[in-house]
């Protein structure tokens, strides 16, 4: 990746286009990955560990925040094919990956938009919030983006994040109760926490 950050909106890095293949919540997935896009040799720990954490709602929308090549939104889409998935990223190449990622494994029906934090998600009623956060770009980034998470949720949806232990998980929390009024601990392992925060 060189000096290209995984949250580059436009990465010129040659592609270099692989397949992966992850087995999530007893399901086979095929991802196609590129260079300049978050853990594209295999999916991440942390995002394993969310996407087993997720309850997912039968009904309603739910929106895949940093999507990269897509696999959280992918997974709720075929898990519950009545949900209306949005999913988002700043990152182009991540886009188009997500877009032939939810085709490849059989979902036609998604919506990924490119753009940064909440510009291009100008709804307000997603049930569920589902992110594995670009810790990289800083606190300054993440902290604003989780407590505006809560006005695009309805009352009682969920804002459900994954962060490794180390990099902050108790700050988080903190910070997360003076937003959310009930922030819980819904999965560990491995070094990371998964928090599901109530609107
Ligand atoms: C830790 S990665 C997770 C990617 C994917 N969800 C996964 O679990 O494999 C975070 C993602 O957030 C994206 N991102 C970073 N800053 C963003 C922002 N301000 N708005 C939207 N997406 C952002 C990055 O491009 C990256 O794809």
């Amino acid at each position: 990746m060189g000096h290209e950050h995984y949250f580059s909106s436009q990465p010129t890095s040659e592609p270099d286009t692989r397949e992966i293949t992850a087995t999530l919540r007893g399901r086979d997935y095929r991802f196609v990955t590129q260079a300049g896009v978050f853990s594209r040799s295999r999916i991440d720990r942390g995002t394993r560990l969310l996407i087993d954490a997720l309850r997912l709602p039968e009904y309603g929308r739910v929106l895949d925040l940093g999507c990269g090549y897509g696999p959280v939104g992918i997974v709720a889409a075929r898990e519950q094919p009545q949900l209306e998935v949005v999913m988002v990223d700043i990152n182009q190449r991540a886009v188009e990956l997500a877009r032939a990622n939810a085709r490849l494994n059989g979902i036609s029906k998604i919506d990924v938009r490119h753009g940064e934090d909440f510009s291009v998600i100008p709804e307000q009623d997603f049930v569920l919030i589902a992110t594995n956060p670009p810790i990289r770009a800083g606190k300054q980034v993440i902290y604003p983006l989780l407590a505006e998470a809560k006005d695009h949720l309805l009352p009682g949806g969920i804002l459900c994040l994954v962060i490794r232990t180390k990099q902050g998980a108790n700050s988080l929390q903190k910070y997360l109760l003076t937003i959310y009024p009930r922030v819980q601990t819904i999965a560990k392992g491995g070094g990371y926490r998964v928090f599901a925060a109530y609107a």
